[in-house]
């Protein structure tokens, strides 16, 4: 990874919750102390094609910064930014259309499941859906192609897009010259699996059971207490490997604490109010110093503006290098 560039996008569509933190930025965070260079740029332009409320996407975007900066991306090496700042972006964003077979958009997962679901409400195919969602992996073949990015971490529901990037990027090679386009590589983590919600099901805000990063701890603690558990007695032994409490532990506690844990759950030693008073302190120790640090940088939003600022003046004349590069093979 010593060599490697990595970029990763994050969509301002809402808080960030924990499973965000253990699925998606720590990944990042981790991928990045050991990467060369790292660009995590705030997708603005992506989220357009269904937010439009503009304060949500602004009040979203420090949100998704000041997590990043109070989590500790290593601002000297890493690049924070905001993806609208790079008008280089969208540009090679159109140059690439020329180069893109509608049939790939076609295949998308996300295109396509809108299309089935107006199907069988017997609507227009197309019914609702814009150019923005349905050139959504051409923007984002932009991002990564635009920094000439050699890793991607983004989970699986992105797998696709990371595909059709480097398809899109094989295309232009093949067209223009070959190796002209680096073919980046998908860095999916696995091991970290589904992080369960309040109620048991995959953390997600479609499913209102999340717990946002950085709400405060009081909330933290009331909405440890309402995690969904089964009426087993203190005393009764417990079937660790079915309780969401011991899937959110494992997350925050060290192995040997998870360990101790898991038999007192197998032997009856603990009861669930117990359990989630431990599981709170777990989540509060890694959760304090930044929540500190976050809260203090959105009451102080133009701390947050100058670092995507100086992000963005960092990315812009590499995006720009890019676009030349662009023009002068396709245009001269
Ligand atoms: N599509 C990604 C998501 O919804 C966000 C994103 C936009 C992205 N551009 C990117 C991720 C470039 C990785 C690289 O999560």
């Amino acid at each position: 990874m010593k060599d490697k560039i990595l970029l990763t996008g994050v969509k301002p569509t809402g808080t960030p919750h924990l499973g965000n933190l253990i699925g998606a930025i720590d990944p990042i965070l981790n991928f990045s102390k050991t990467a060369q260079k790292t660009f995590v740029f705030i997708a603005d332009l992506h989220a357009l094609n269904f937010v439009r409320n503009k304060e949500n996407l602004k009040r979203d975007t420090y949100e998704i910064a000041a997590i990043f900066m109070a989590l500790g991306l290593d601002l000297e090496k890493s690049v924070l930014f905001r993806q609208s700042d790079i008008p280089q972006v969208p540009q090679i964003a159109s140059l690439l259309m020329n180069v893109t077979p509608k049939g790939l958009m076609n295949r998308a997962h996300s295109y396509k499941a809108l299309v089935e679901k107006n199907t069988s409400a017997g609507v227009d195919p197309d019914d609702g859906i814009n150019m923005g969602l349905y050139t959504y992996p051409i923007l984002m073949a932009a991002d990564i192609l635009a920094y000439q990015a050699d890793a991607v971490p983004v989970g699986k529901d992105q797998k696709q897009h990371l595909e059709f990037t480097r398809d899109i990027a094989g295309s232009f090679n093949h067209l223009y010259g070959k190796d002209l386009f680096k073919l980046p590589m998908p860095l999916i983590s696995e091991e970290t699996g589904i992080i369960p919600g309040l109620d048991g099901r995959k953390m997600s805000k479609s499913y209102q059971n999340v717990i946002p990063i950085f709400c405060d701890e009081k909330t933290l603690q009331k909405s440890i207490m309402k995690i969904k558990t089964d009426c087993k007695l203190p005393n009764e032994p417990k079937d660790p490997d079915s309780s969401t409490l011991i899937q959110l532990y494992t997350c925050f506690a060290t192995a040997e604490q998870t360990r101790q844990m898991r038999h007192l759950f197998e032997t009856g030693g603990i009861g669930y109010g117990d359990a989630k008073k431990m599981l709170f302190d777990v989540m509060n120790q890694k959760l304090t110093s930044p929540r500190e640090k976050y809260t203090d940088l959105i009451h102080h939003p133009a701390q947050i503006d100058a670092v995507l600022e100086e992000g963005a003046r960092k990315a812009r004349p590499i995006a720009q290098q890019t676009l030349e590069m662009m023009r002068r093979v396709m245009i001269g």
